[in-house]
């Protein structure tokens, strides 16, 4: 018997589509196919952020498929994340409203805060003199507003530790609804996912293939002995194996891709399960994070000193 895993529900009552897009380097001219060709193979969720340049031309493609009548607007799921430079409780709404316009939507399913690693209003790149100490509970207020409002269906976070998560927890009236953040078989996050699972807060996982194409991460994931010993009992791929296991372990992924192929091979996760004796092999996958955010840190600017400070040991 094979359990589908279409949704997992939300503290909000939401449904996420347990599969979405992701958009992270799907270089703007291929993003808008990509896009179309996911929601016509059956996908109802797409991630996007600000940051990855490319809102505007997946709104050019939402809005064609939406009055065409390919897809219903309320059976999309359509994340984005507010950047780092406008966390100033002023402008989150501002950032929200350009995302709205860009992507051609009156509201988000879900929008999150990408990083907690403030910078300079305005600032362009990762420069450490751009960094500025965070004030998170500040940040969440105007967050909360546009949850009150309704232009952001749930509200949630990106790359938050346990300790970041719980301290916002501590402070929130509205809790966040989702901790987005790296997962895939080499980066597992056993305790986070337990601290979230306690709180109620979905784990979403981003490089569930382990972002292969990023050459400055240098990974492998997919080539794993134990992913690829069980793709080929399974007679599956190792990607597909990476994101069965993702949803068997109770989390949405997001996989990226720009070719039709593999937004199509990405998607063919459901009907089948990895068994049990298989599925204990992931307990033995040497970890190892893969984005590690050192952009964040510095030394003497010090916001964040460490990597160590910056995950609160979860490294
Ligand atoms: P491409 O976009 O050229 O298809 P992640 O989602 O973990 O960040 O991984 C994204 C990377 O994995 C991209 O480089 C993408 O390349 C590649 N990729 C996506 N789907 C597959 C697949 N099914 N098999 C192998 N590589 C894939």
């Amino acid at each position: 018997m094979t359990n589908e895993i279409r949704f997992f529900e939300l503290n909000t009552g939401a449904k996420i589509p347990s599969v979405g897009l992701g958009t992270w380097q799907s270089n703007p001219g291929l993003v808008g196919e990509a896009v179309a060709a996911a929601i016509k193979i059956g996908y109802r969720h797409i991630d996007c952020a600000q940051i990855y340049g490319n809102e505007k031309e997946i709104g050019v493609v939402l809005k064609k498929l939406l009055d065409e009548g390919v897809v219903k607007r309320e059976d999309l799921w359509i994340t984005s994340k507010l950047w780092n430079t406008d966390h100033a409780p002023e402008d989150v709404p501002l950032a929200l409203d350009r995302t709205l316009k860009d992507l051609q939507l009156d509201y988000v399913d879900l929008y999150l805060i990408h990083w907690p690693a403030p910078m300079k209003k305005g600032s362009v790149g990762f420069k450490p003199e751009n960094l500025v100490p965070p004030d998170i509970p500040s940040t969440w207020r105007a967050m909360e507003a546009l949850y009150d409002s309704g232009k952001a269906r749930a509200i949630g976070v990106s790359n938050f530790s346990s300790k970041k998560l719980g301290d916002l927890l501590e402070v929130a009236r509205v809790p966040p609804a989702v901790n987005q953040v790296e997962c895939h078989p080499s980066w597992q996050q056993d305790k986070l996912r337990a601290f979230c699972k306690s709180k109620g807060v979905h784990l979403s996982g981003y490089s569930p293939l382990g972002s292969p194409g990023t050459t400055w991460l240098k990974s492998d994931v997919l080539k794993h002995p134990v992913l690829n010993m069980i793709a080929e009992k399974l007679g599956k791929t190792p990607a597909q194996v990476a994101l069965r296991w993702g949803l068997q372990m109770g989390h949405s992924v997001l996989p990226k891709s720009t070719h039709e192929a593999r937004i199509r091979e990405n998607f063919d996760v459901f009907g089948w399960s990895i068994p049990e004796d298989l599925f204990a092999k992931f307990s033995e996958i040497e970890q190892a994070r893969l984005v590690r955010g050192t952009t964040f840190i510095h030394e003497t600017y010090g916001v964040y000193r460490s990597l160590e400070q910056f995950w609160d040991g979860e490294i």
